[in-house]
């Protein structure tokens, strides 16, 4: 994102923001409620008009496309607040394909939409990320009866099964508790190391940020007030007194 600024009728959300997700990397958007941090992820998911700045997916332009195509680059998202309530953590994941099948990003192998051989690889792909998210056993159980630390993690599968190459994380562990916290930071982990996917994460705990983002960008009344690695933004006095310093997201 470079100078990027996000206007609603007279408030300025984002104001001339720009940051640089490396490939392969970990990076952390944090900032007070209200910083402007699920607005940057509506931009770069095309939600959200921009006002001015520009926002590029290796060489493509982002900001005239809908979130389709967006979706179809290899941008997938998990929202702040998940309302899985219907059907299977097979049939959600289901949708995660479903997506990708419509925004016409059809892998190689899934050339033939509708075809009982495209829904059987699209159920095995479906089966191997819910190993790799940690719900192997529960590909059949409706979501509406999983504990909401597990629901969290079918929201992460269901972006995974869009095959992306950069996911944006919108609070991944908020509400959980510190066991299902650390088993969704291995995860993480897990999904940088072994699939290779760049990580964008929006998270306000600050032990976590610390072990995980290679970068953090931090964000307060919509402008970028700091950024560096985790060490860095801990020891920058203007990020501190903005944020860090105060305990209301704690
Ligand atoms: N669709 C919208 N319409 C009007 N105001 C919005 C909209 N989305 C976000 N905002 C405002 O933009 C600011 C940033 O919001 P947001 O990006 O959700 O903050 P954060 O995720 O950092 O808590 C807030 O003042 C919020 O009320
Ligand atoms: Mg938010």
């Amino acid at each position: 994102m470079e100078g990027v600024t996000v206007r609603f009728a007279g408030l300025t959300a984002l104001d001339d923001v720009s940051l640089t997700v490396a490939p392969g990397s970990i990076h952390a958007l944090i900032g007070p409620n209200g910083a402007g941090k699920s607005t940057c992820f509506n931009v770069l998911s095309g939600v959200y008009q921009t006002a001015a700045g520009s926002v590029r997916y290796g060489g493509t332009e982002l900001t005239t496309l809908d979130p389709h195509r967006i979706a179809a680059l290899g941008i997938a998202r998990t929202f702040q607040n998940i309302v899985l309530t219907r059907g299977t953590v097979a049939d959600n994941l289901m949708l995660g394909r479903h997506t990708l099948t419509k925004a016409g990003f059809a892998a190689t192998a899934l050339r033939l939409p509708h075809t009982v051989r495209e829904q059987r690889l699209h159920r095995a792909r479906v089966r191997e990320i819910a190993e790799f998210t940690g719900l192997g056993a529960l590909v059949d159980t409706p979501v509406a009866s999983l504990p909401y630390g597990h629901r969290k993690r079918v929201e992460l599968a269901r972006a995974l099964c869009m095959e992306p190459r950069l996911l944006l994380l919108d609070e991944p562990v908020a509400g959980m508790n510190s066991t299902e916290r650390r088993g969704m930071a291995r995860t993480i982990t897990a999904v940088r190391e072994a699939l290779g996917i760049s990580i964008l994460i929006v998270e306000h705990d600050m032990g976590m940020i610390m072990r995980l983002a290679d970068e953090v960008t931090v964000l307060d009344f919509g402008r970028r007030i700091g950024g560096g690695t985790p060490g860095e933004v801990q020891q920058d006095p203007a990020v501190v007194r903005a944020y860090l310093g105060t305990k209301e997201d704690a």
